[in-house]
């Protein structure tokens, strides 16, 4: 049976083929992965293509990076999973995360990072007895249920709740305001209006999961200043910004810090491991400490494999000079990709910070607001990245998403991925971009 009949084979047993609901990417049905390595990925047709998708970005020193699984093989050859007490190397990782992270304190395992925020909005509402938490237009912060709308929504929805599933409590749903990024001003209203009710604030301090767009100046202090006032917990979810964009997450950045901070994904260079930490008074009200009421658990936590790649990924993130290789290249990206639209005559906008980049297919500043980005016009940009495909350079053609260089990049990458440009371009422009660009553009919608 060929490879590519793999595809056909998952449609049978597995819904829609796929495990993840983001990986059902319109026009990319048939592509089964056979093989990663450093900056690339093969697929079951033989072709090789240059990964700027990075899994949605855990991979930050690139694919199979030797450190990493040396220490997975290693642990996994003399230690597997007990489910009592715990190991050294929880302890070491632990004390590490509070050594790089101002807010961390205390820290607990997971696996995911949609546990992590489950359970940070959890002990919020726990420690403060009341309902409601706020999260902002564009965030993404996983697939639960108190999260679970308002990301990529489509014009019309912005402004009220937009699930992104069905199947969530009415009641749920209304215990989340919504509200609009980078807006101090509505903030400072939901405060006025609701704060003895709000649980906690919840935040990716750079909105990433819209590509990337930057808080600007003050924002995050006053969602410290809000939030302290009110006595409401303030939550930075960085998923995705820790690790990759500094060894102490964004808030070592910002100067602003949280009470409690989720982190995932590059923390082990693409294995599943996650992590919640901040104060510990809040921290120490967890179930882990013996009588303390807020549930916490999970059978794989501190699994020693996923441990020591946490553990050995940290060490090459703080040994190796990954960091200033990756802002070079994304340096490099950012501005070369400007001069490529620019001699096309094609307004763009180029954001990104660090290792992450997007060309947003529309004119003016870097967007700062979800507004901002409902100028992008959605048939080029992923008519633009379907054609990069031809060109062997893969960028996820799904509307907004960011992308991302790692340690495994090289300067030739670059080259390649400008001169890719370049044609895929001129390819999208004369193709008009994509015709149809439902389901590939929005994330929501759902129905209550
Ligand atoms: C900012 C942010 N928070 C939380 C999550 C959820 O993490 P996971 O997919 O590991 O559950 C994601 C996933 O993309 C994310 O981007």
């Amino acid at each position: 049976m060929s490879l590519d009949s793999i595809s056909h084979r998952a449609l049978s047993v597995i819904p829609g083929g796929v495990n993840s609901g983001q990986r059902r990417v319109p026009g990319l049905e048939q592509l089964v992965i056979t093989a990663t390595r450093g900056a690339t990925f093969t697929d079951s047709r033989g072709d090789t293509y240059t990964d700027y998708h990075a899994a949605f970005g855990p991979p930050l020193l690139g694919h199979n990076d030797p450190d990493v699984d040396a220490a997975v093989a290693e642990a996994a050859a003399h230690i597997d999973l007990m489910g009592v007490g715990v190991t050294q190397a929880e302890v070491e990782l632990a004390e590490d995360l509070a050594a790089l992270i101002p807010s961390v304190e205390k820290v607990l395992l997971t696996s995911t990072g949609s546990e992590a925020t489950f359970h940070a909005l959890r002990v919020s509402r726990a420690a403060t007895g009341r309902r409601l938490v706020v999260k902002f237009q564009g965030c993404y912060h996983g697939w639960h249920d108190s999260v679970s709308m308002n990301v990529i929504s489509a014009p019309e929805r912005v402004g009220r709740v937009d699930p992104i599933s069905t199947g969530i409590l009415p009641e749920v749903l209304d215990a989340t305001l919504v509200l609009p990024f980078n807006d101090s001003g509505a903030v400072r209203r939901a405060f006025a209006e609701h704060g003895a009710d709000i649980a906690a604030v919840i935040v990716e301090p750079v909105q990433h999961n819209v590509g990337c767009v930057l808080p600007v100046d003050g924002f995050l202090q006053v969602l410290r200043d809000e939030t302290t006032r009110a006595g409401a917990v303030l939550i930075f979810d960085e998923v995705i910004t820790g690790f990759r964009h500094a060894l102490g997450g964004w808030q070592s950045i910002c100067g602003v810090t949280p009470d409690l901070t989720t982190v995932g994904k590059a923390i082990a260079n693409g294995y599943p491991i996650a992590a919640i930490g901040g104060r510990a008074d809040l921290m120490d009200t967890f179930s882990s400490a013996p009588g303390r009421p807020v549930f916490f658990a999970g059978t794989y936590n501190g699994h020693p494999a996923m441990v020591a790649a946490a553990r050995a990924c940290l060490r090459k993130l703080r040994n190796e000079p990954v960091h200033e290789h990756v802002f070079a290249l994304g340096e490099q990206i950012r501005s070369g990709l400007e001069e490529v639209f620019s001699e096309a005559g094609v307004p763009a906008s180029v954001a990104g910070y660090g290792s992450v980049f997007v060309a947003y297919f529309m004119d003016g500043p870097a967007p700062q607001t979800y507004t901002d980005l409902l100028r992008n016009d959605a048939a080029m940009f992923l008519g633009y990245r379907r054609a990069l495909m031809r060109h062997r350079i893969f960028e996820l053609p799904l509307n907004l998403k960011r992308s991302h260089v790692s340690y495994a990049h090289t300067a030739a990458h670059v080259d390649e991925l400008l001169m890719a440009s370049r044609a895929a371009l001129r390819e999208a422009i004369e193709s008009g971009g994509v015709a149809d660009i439902a389901n590939a553009s929005t994330m929501g919608g759902a129905m209550r």
